[in-house]
């Protein structure tokens, strides 16, 4: 998986003068069934969130409040996201080593994922990371 495939999805708003809503379905909105769901909240603005890959868990990330920065790192190449919108996901695949910071205060970042939590799923050491993604030993 490479960073080019993680794109921001853009949710459909309905408008009204009461307030507006998004909704999402699995395999709909975001590529997949919705397995969990979790929430970062109370987060420090200095604080960085992340700080590793998935072997084989898809996620999608939005800012329901707030900003925040998402960075994305393939092996071989990096690039970031700037989240503030809660219409707009970002699609994270597995393989990919994350690191989210510069959280604006009060800022709420929820999180749509594939699997029920795994920690067999995580790779959490960078160097091990970038052996997997470059398919060294
Ligand atoms: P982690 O995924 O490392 O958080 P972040 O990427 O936001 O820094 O998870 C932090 C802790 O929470 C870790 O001990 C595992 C636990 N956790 C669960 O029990 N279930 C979950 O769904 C998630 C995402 C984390």
């Amino acid at each position: 998986m490479t960073i080019d495939e993680c794109k921001i999805i853009d949710l459909s708003v309905v408008h009204d003068p009461r307030g507006d809503l998004t909704f999402i379905e699995g395999n709909r909105h975001v590529p997949f069934s919705i397995a969990r769901v979790y929430f970062l909240y109370n987060v420090p603005v200095d604080a960085e969130r992340g700080g590793h890959a998935h072997r084989a868990l898809q996620q999608v990330v939005f800012a329901m409040s707030g900003s925040f920065r998402v960075r994305l790192d393939d092996g071989a190449r990096t690039c970031h996201h700037w989240l503030s919108n809660p219409r707009k996901g970002l699609i994270i695949n597995p393989m990919i080593w994350r690191e989210i910071d510069s959280f604006s205060q009060g800022a709420v970042c929820m999180v749509l994922a594939s699997l029920p939590y795994d920690e067999a799923d995580y790779y959490r050491d960078y160097d091990e990371f970038l052996r997997a993604a470059r398919n060294q030993p």
